[in-house]
């Protein structure tokens, strides 16, 4: 495109450029919020709707199931296995409304909540992930929500497709910047492919951070394990 030659439209057009890009930033910031509020919503319905229903359902068929006693053991037989729908249901439902929005994160913050994922991330049958977290300064609700969700991503993908053997998330504050690293020891993957995969996570994880104001990259080679850089602003809009 060529310049315009009146040094003032010139002006004029870049500031509308810059203005645009700012609206656009906000726009994309605030589907941001309204998204993880909506998950926010629905996590506590899972777990305060659906969930205590689910329980009040167990403890009724658990006395049905004494009810019925020795004397009608096929019916018993049935009752007991509805306990043990139940019992699956509710842990997966419980799953499902932690993972769309672990309340740990708004009642203690972020760093009980990586630890609470990785920890999650284990016992789920992955490798340990080792936490190294340096002191960080108080953060507001949507730098605290990125970096987690930076981590649930990474630790997810580490878990999926890493094969590793150990994990390690880093995290620290430096220079009005926080910091962190997902490293793993796993097959590694070529990141110029992967961020073309059709895969969703890593691609909206680059694009959150850009609106948080923040970075991504991804070090990877294949057979050389994968380390994921986040840096996200610690002040500014
Ligand atoms: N830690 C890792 N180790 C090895 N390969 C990885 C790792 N992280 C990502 N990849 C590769 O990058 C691809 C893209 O990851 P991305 O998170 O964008 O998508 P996905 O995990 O496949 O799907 P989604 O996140 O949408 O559920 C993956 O399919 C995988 O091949
Ligand atoms: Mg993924």
């Amino acid at each position: 495109m060529s310049e315009p030659s009146d040094p003032a439209r010139y002006q004029a057009l870049l500031d509308r450029l810059e203005a645009n890009e700012r609206e656009f930033r906000r726009l994309g910031r605030a589907v941001v919020k309204v998204q993880e509020d909506e998950r926010r919503r629905l996590a506590r319905e899972l777990h305060d709707g659906v969930g205590q229903n689910l329980t009040v359902l167990k403890h009724r068929l658990a006395l049905l199931g004494t009810a019925l006693g020795s004397t009608q053991a096929p019916l018993r037989a049935q009752v007991e296995s509805a306990i043990a729908l139940c019992t699956q249901t509710l842990e997966d439902t419980r799953h499902l409304s932690r993972l769309l929005r672990p309340p740990i994160l708004d009642d203690l913050g972020l760093e009980a909540a990586l630890r609470w994922l990785a920890r999650s991330q284990s016992e789920a049958g992955g490798p340990q992930v080792a936490l190294e977290i340096g002191p960080l300064p108080s953060m507001d609700d949507a730098r605290q929500t990125l970096l987690f969700r930076a981590a649930q991503e990474s630790l997810n993908n580490a878990l999926k497709h890493a094969r590793a053997q150990s994990i390690l998330l880093r995290l620290v504050a430096h220079d009005e910047w926080a910091h962190m690293q997902i490293l793993d020891d796993g097959i590694g993957c070529d990141p110029a492919l992967a961020l073309t995969s059709g895969g969703s996570g890593l691609g909206g994880l680059r694009e959150r951070l850009r609106l948080g104001g923040g970075s991504f990259r991804l070090v990877s080679s294949p057979g050389a394990g994968t380390c994921v850089q986040v840096r996200v602003p610690l002040s500014g809009d």
